[in-house]
């Protein structure tokens, strides 16, 4: 190590950039909820600020970045209409379409289109799951604090895990047998990079900046 970065020097931009490629691996996950006017429309977005924070009672917390223009994403707005999502955890066959689709000016069913997805019904939540991931964990949302509400704050949403749909490794490691086979599961690194049991591959993302298409789109 041979900087220190002052934080109070240093814009959003320079911050979302420090902060993005410091702490890592992240998981990689879609997002799915539902909003709209009825609250039927199915939304899907990647997202990688997301973690287990808690086993019993088993919680998630999940951080969705304002906008640049202090505006909710759309996954935040659905979470807060409905009280419920699903974090689907990616494999590295997800990764390419799920860096493309991130394109905010996309209407829900064109990037759902865009990602090449299968939503299938889930068991405790109203948001459907997305069916081939490595795991789908259904959320109930339990609390919602807010870090700033400009650019540059995020939302902070704390989910507690109703039920896990996991392929039968899981299953069986939970009760304890023995199991040594992959997890699929993709970290989210600096520069455009992830790790997989595969290995390193890249998939840089377009680095834009309006109102509607913030900075906050890195992975
Ligand atoms: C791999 C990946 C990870 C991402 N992680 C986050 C994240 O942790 N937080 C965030 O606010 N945006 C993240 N984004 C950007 C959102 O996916 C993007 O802003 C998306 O347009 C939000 O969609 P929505 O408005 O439908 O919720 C990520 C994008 C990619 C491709």
């Amino acid at each position: 190590m041979t900087e220190v970065i002052l934080c109070a020097s240093l814009d959003y931009e320079r911050l979302e950039r420090l902060m993005m490629a410091t702490v890592v691996p992240r998981p990689t996950v879609y997002v799915t909820t539902l909003g709209g006017y009825l609250a039927d429309e199915l939304n899907i977005a990647p997202f990688s600020a997301v973690m287990a924070v808690s086993n019993s009672p088993p919680y998630m917390l999940l951080s969705i970045n304002r906008r640049a223009d202090g505006s909710r994403k759309r996954t935040a707005d659905n979470i807060l209409q409905t009280g419920e999502f699903v974090v689907n955890v990616l494999d590295s066959r997800h990764i390419p379409s799920a860096v493309h689709s991130v394109d905010s000016s996309l209407t829900p069913a064109e990037r759902i289109a865009a990602t090449g997805i299968l939503p299938a019904m889930s068991r405790c939540v109203r948001p459907p799951r997305v069916s081939d991931c490595e795991a789908a964990i259904e959320c109930k949302l339990m609390r919602h604090e807010t870090v700033g509400d400009v650019e540059g704050g995020s939302d902070l949403f704390f989910g507690q895990v109703l039920c896990v749909w996991a392929n039968r490794a899981v299953a069986e490691h939970i009760q304890g047998e023995p199991n040594d086979a992959p997890f699929a599961g993709v970290g989210s690194l600096a520069f455009g990079w992830y790790m997989s049991m595969e290995g390193l591959f890249r998939v840089p993302q377009v680095y834009t900046r309006s109102p509607t298409s913030p900075l906050n789109q890195i992975p």
